[in-house]
């Protein structure tokens, strides 16, 4: 049963949660050797030296004996030296050389750079060069985006860091292995599955490995600020010229007490300069003037700039203020409803994982064509570049970590392993508008050790970030006959409830959804964030003919007649915007590998079930905000 978490500072719990996992996971690195790690909020509003392009990489087959000795521990005697081999001179030393190797793109997946790799699952080694010159008083990191499943660093054959996670970023700090000139930088990532990883061993998307996101050098001043909130307090949002006020935090990494920091956002007329605590926190409150909220219709945001001492860092920030009021959801007072698809962060088009801003480009406009407002970033945080665009866009999103289905729900260095993705996650995003649900899980199996679990995560998400609203989205109602009843006890930590099911496809006919009745054992929000069908692309038949686009497009006029019965929904996700990549989808001919509930194919193609839902969507036809 997991310990309930408390920490004095979401930080510190962040920090410590950190070395516990290391220790939980498969491997057992001692804390002495688990560097702490920081986590630097906004990177990408930073002066960086990217690290993409070509890295050199060599391919090691389970049991992977270059990373792991024979207990499980990271060696650093393997690879990670980056030797180079006395080819001609002798002796003979080495048995690799990276500068010898074929390079693979970072970022992104080695699945699909390499049709040796599509099916890898297991440990790629990465290098390569970079040059760096020392600044005295300041700090260098590498900052990874996102790699898939674990991680280990290494500069100058120094191991700098680690990482758990396949979805959040991670920094390490360079400043004392590197030196000045050229330096090597050596990453294992290995994507192999375990039981007790989040997520666990089976899952229902392809198991993308390898550099996914982004890499890049970022060098600070020896006190920086690393983590800041600056969000809009609830207020009397109702009155459009209400007062508003703004409030948050912002912490500078080993700052002493009384470290002043200022905040300014020229255009709202705030210029507040307040001083840091013994944690080096220094939480405001300052009166805007004239504010305009951020909204779909007017996803308006402000450049907001942080200083203290010689460091500064600018974001782009929206403020809106976000309630439940019994079973509506507020927007800046408003009632909202919430029309949109599931998305995974898979590339339409080219396949493989997203992480360029030409797939986030394309994955709105399918999400625009279909008059979307709202997104469900399905099963795990994706690449920063799908919050900043659905800021500046005026797109609401669903955010969740990848707990998906049966997890180790007894284990509590599993849990803590859930509070730290959980934490990156919020940490990362708690400054994007347009993020309005953190969810914790997707069709949990409901039985009291999880529910304990589970709670508490979404109890430790409410601590961490009191201005959004917590979700899940559940599967297994309790069904007689035709009347359906989602009574799972999580419900009553969640603000939201989202539905899962798949009347139609899964279950029955789809005319038999006209038949039932849905009622929640909470008069809170609902949200149906999975529902559809399968169908292959100029696949045509009758709508009863399965796996053709017309059975699909059925499916979705007869689960749209359903939700309109029930007043409590606020919204609906499809499942799912595109048709993607799924190791458990093999039927040749129909699947071939994917995983066909997508409104769109992977190239982009409209079926037949876009239509159903765009026109519902432009009609707004199938809920009421309140
Ligand atoms: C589940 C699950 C999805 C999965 C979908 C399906 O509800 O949440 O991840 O892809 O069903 O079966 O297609």
């Amino acid at each position: 049963m997991p310990a309930s978490h408390v920490a004095n500072s979401s930080r510190t719990l962040f920090l410590r949660v950190c070395s516990i996992v290391a220790l939980g996971a498969s491997f057992s690195i001692g804390l002495a050797q688990q560097p702490l790690r920081t986590l630097i909020v906004g990177v990408d509003h930073r002066q960086t030296t990217s690290l993409n392009g070509p890295w050199h990489y060599l391919i090691e087959q389970p049991p992977a004996r270059e990373l792991y000795d024979d207990q499980g521990n990271v060696r650093d005697s393997g690879y990670a030296q980056n030797t180079r081999p006395n080819i001609s001179t002798g002796p003979h030393n080495s048995e690799y050389d990276f500068y010898a190797a074929p390079t693979l793109k970072v970022p992104g997946d080695w699945n699909s750079q390499d049709p040796t790799l599509f099916r890898f699952e297991g440990v790629v080694w990465y290098q390569r060069e970079f040059q760096f010159q020392p600044k005295p008083g300041s700090r260098t990191f590498l900052h990874v985006g996102a790699a898939n499943y674990r991680s280990f660093v290494w500069v100058n054959g120094k191991r700098i860091c680690q990482h758990e996670g396949g979805f959040t970023p991670f920094d390490c700090e360079v400043t004392a292995a590197a030196h000045a000139g050229t330096n090597a930088v050596v990453i294992a990532v290995d994507s192999t599955r375990h039981k007790d990883d989040i997520p666990t061993v089976s899952y229902d998307w392809f198991n993308y490995g390898g550099i996914t996101r982004d890499v890049s050098l970022v060098t600070v001043p020896d006190h920086f600020i690393d983590d800041y909130d600056v969000h809009l307090q609830h207020g009397n949002v109702f009155s459009e010229k209400a007062a508003r006020t703004l409030s948050g935090y912002v912490h500078v990494q080993d700052a002493t007490a009384g470290t002043s920091v200022t905040i300014r956002i020229p255009e709202a007329g705030v210029n507040k300069t307040v001083t840091t605590d013994a944690n080096g926190r220094a939480e405001f409150t300052a009166d805007a003037s004239s504010l305009t909220l951020w909204s779909p219709a007017s996803p308006k945001l402000y450049r907001v700039s942080l200083a203290s001492g010689s460091d500064e860092v600018a974001d782009e920030i929206g403020f809106r203020d976000l309630r439940v009021d019994g079973t509506k959801i507020l927007l800046n007072g408003k009632p909202v409803f919430l029309q949109g698809a599931n998305v995974h962060a898979e590339a339409p088009l080219r396949g493989g994982r997203v992480n360029t801003d030409e797939d986030v480009k394309n994955l709105f406009g399918m999400l625009h064509d279909l008059h979307a407002n709202f997104a469900r970033l399905c099963h795990y945080p994706h690449d920063e570049r799908m919050e900043r665009y659905a800021d500046r866009d005026g797109i609401m999103l669903w955010s969740e970590i990848p707990l998906w289905q049966r997890i180790s729900f007894d284990k509590s260095d599993v849990y803590d392993k859930a509070v730290v993705m959980l934490h990156e996650m919020i940490r990362r995003d708690r400054n994007k508008a347009s993020v309005i649900f953190w969810s914790v899980s997707n069709e949990t199996p409901n039985n009291p050790t999880r529910t304990k679990f589970l709670t508490d995560l979404a109890n430790e998400a409410r601590r961490t970030d009191p201005t959004r609203l917590i979700t899940s989205a559940l599967i297994g109602p309790k069904v007689s006959e035709d009347q359906i009843r989602q009574e799972d006890p999580l419900m009553q930590a969640l603000d939201v409830v989202g539905q899962n099911e798949y009347i139609g496809w899964y279950e029955g006919q789809p005319e038999e959804a006209d038949r039932k009745v849905w009622t929640f054992a909470v008069n809170k929000p609902v949200i149906f964030s999975e529902f559809g069908a399968e169908a292959k692309i100029g696949n045509h038949g009758g709508d009863h003919d399965r796996w053709t686009e017309e059975q699909e497009a059925n499916v979705y006029e007869h689960q749209f007649a359903m939700m309109r019965k029930i007043p409590q929904v606020r919204g609906v996700t499809p499942w799912v915007l595109m048709d993607f990549r799924s190791t458990t989808r093999n039927i040749p001919k129909l699947q071939d590998g994917y995983n066909r509930k997508g409104l769109f194919s992977e190239k982009m193609e409209k079926k037949k079930a876009f239509e159903v839902v765009r026109k519902a969507y432009e009609g707004h036809t199938i809920g009421k905000a309140e």
